[in-house]
């Protein structure tokens, strides 16, 4: 009776506080989406990734106090007004025009980017010669690596020519070391950190690189970023799959998300907004990659067009926009009979279901019988077209090739095409005209609503179409049998 009334008495009020305070329960964390569990499963539920828990050691460790760590009583801050002194420039520019029209104009102070990519895609490359740039216009520069020894990034400088730069170099891990250097001396305008997956901080007691310890270096580095007015940007990795590997829960935290994409056998690399705060999320930065590092691309036109296929069917070119900036792209279709109960439909650089409706439309409404054909679609040099405004293109480029009909190489199209087979108007249709103009395109195909926002003196002359059926029969007209054609050609 004594004993069990002075467990009551001792027991009830303090025994969990201590359980949970000494050993907090092992958590389970997704790698993928950073969804945390009690127990290991072999599935997350969160995001549906097999095998992605592993265990880790800080459940919640970023909100509750660290044991040992008195809580702490909240300190008063002062509240400000929107409007208030900005001493310096709001947007300071990285030096490179390309990378400077992806973040909207330069970078924010305070801001935070996280860029991703995949490996050997050239994100250190192009980190280093922005932080160059930027150091060589006398502000201070700093880049860390973690994963790279001090003197394989010299060595790197070295091959871009940026030897000369005096950016501030170190390879460290640990953010609150790193965060000590940067408080001393002159505030750093902007900070390198490659890359974020590498670095961990001494509040968090899980291994680098799991989701809880990126977490919370990245937290940290947010912090500092707030806090000094140094913009900051994080590399991350990327997953087979595209996402910025393991911590979705990054992206969330930062500013602006762009990805560095490109195609392997391409030397065009793509840097495109994902995410921005501060900005536009629909411009592109267009680079190329040299013996000396990353060229920037001011006339991406011209650079997509340069190793176009003249003359051959099943190659349309597309005046698109990017952003603000008018681009125009090969699109290339391959219509081939199959030999498959089900014909292959597969697409790069556009999306399928965009490429499926085109199908669906050309059957029913222009008499374009694709079921017994294989479909490929590839948008050339590496680029993702989002706009349906490719959808007359595409559907040229299709029946071009199904009918063994080169299109006129000097033409253009744009359009989107409607579920009923019309040709609608598209947004920008001026300076997609004027781009076509000023890399000698003579024709543009598109719908009528063009002609009124041309200007009548344009060396390019429009020829409307209303309905897709119309191209259609005028491409199909100008058909040639298989086989009249010198080259390969099966089927
Ligand atoms: P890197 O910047 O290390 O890629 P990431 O940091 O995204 O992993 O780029 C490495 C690749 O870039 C490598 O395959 C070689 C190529 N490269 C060049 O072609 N030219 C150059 O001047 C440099 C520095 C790299
Ligand atoms: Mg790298």
């Amino acid at each position: 009776m004594r004993r069990r009334r002075a467990a009551d008495a001792d027991g009830a009020d303090r025994r969990p506080h201590r359980i949970m305070a000494r050993r907090p329960a092992p958590s389970f964390v997704c790698q993928n989406c950073g969804a945390a569990y009690n127990r290991w499963q072999g599935k997350c539920d969160a995001c549906g990734e097999w095998n992605t828990l592993a265990e880790e050691n800080a459940g919640g460790a970023l909100s509750a106090p660290m044991p040992g760590r008195p809580a702490r009583k909240g300190r008063v801050f002062a509240l400000e007004s929107l409007t208030g002194d900005t001493h310096d420039a709001p947007r300071l520019s990285s030096g490179m025009a390309e990378l400077d029209r992806v973040i909207g104009g330069g970078f924010v102070r305070g801001s935070v980017l996280l860029v991703g990519g995949d490996p050997g895609i050239g994100k250190s490359t192009l980190l280093i010669q922005a932080a160059a740039m930027l150091s060589r216009t006398g502000e201070r520069a700093v880049y860390i690596s973690g994963e790279e020894a001090v003197a394989q990034v010299r060595l790197r400088a070295e091959r871009l020519g940026l030897a000369d730069a005096p950016v501030e170099l170190a390879a460290e891990t640990s953010v609150e070391d790193i965060i000590a250097t940067l408080s001393h001396g002159r505030t750093p305008r902007l900070v390198v950190i490659d890359s974020i997956q590498t670095m961990w901080t001494d509040a968090i007691d899980s291994a680098p690189g799991t989701v809880t310890q990126v977490r919370g270096a990245a937290q940290t580095l947010i912090r500092f970023a707030k806090r000094s007015g140094c913009a900051v940007i994080l590399v991350g990795h990327v997953t087979k799959d595209g996402q910025i590997a393991g911590p979705r829960v990054v992206e969330h935290m930062v500013d602006a998300v762009l990805s560095f994409e490109g195609e392997g056998a391409h030397q065009f690399r793509i840097l495109r907004a994902v995410k921005n705060r501060f900005g536009p999320t629909d411009e592109i930065g267009v680079f190329e990659m040299t013996g000396a590092g990353l060229r920037e691309v001011a006339n991406p036109s011209e650079l997509f067009l340069s190793e176009r296929d003249l003359g051959s069917p099943g190659t349309a070119v597309f005046a698109g926009i990017e952003g603000t900036r008018p681009v125009l792209v090969e699109i290339q279709a391959l219509v081939a009979p199959t030999s498959l109960g089900t014909p292959r439909r597969a697409v790069v650089g556009w999306d399928s279901s965009r490429l499926a409706m085109v199908l669906a439309v050309l059957e029913a409404h222009c008499g374009v019988r694709l079921s017994g054909h294989d479909v490929y679609l590839n948008v050339a040099g590496g680029l993702r077209i989002q706009e349906p405004a490719a959808d007359l293109a595409a559907a040229a480029a299709l029946v071009s090739s199904l009918a063994n009909a080169p299109l006129p190489a000097d033409a253009v199209f744009f359009g989107e095409v409607s579920l009923s087979g019309a040709v609608r108007p598209v947004a920008q249709a001026a300076a997609r005209m004027k781009e076509a103009a000023k890399l000698g395109f003579t024709r543009a195909f598109a719908p009528e609503a063009v002609r009124s926002e041309t200007s009548p003196e344009t060396s390019v002359t429009l020829s409307t179409v209303g309905a897709l059926a119309d191209l259609v029969s005028r491409i199909a007209a100008k058909g040639r049998p298989r086989g009249n054609q010198t080259g390969r050609q099966d089927g």
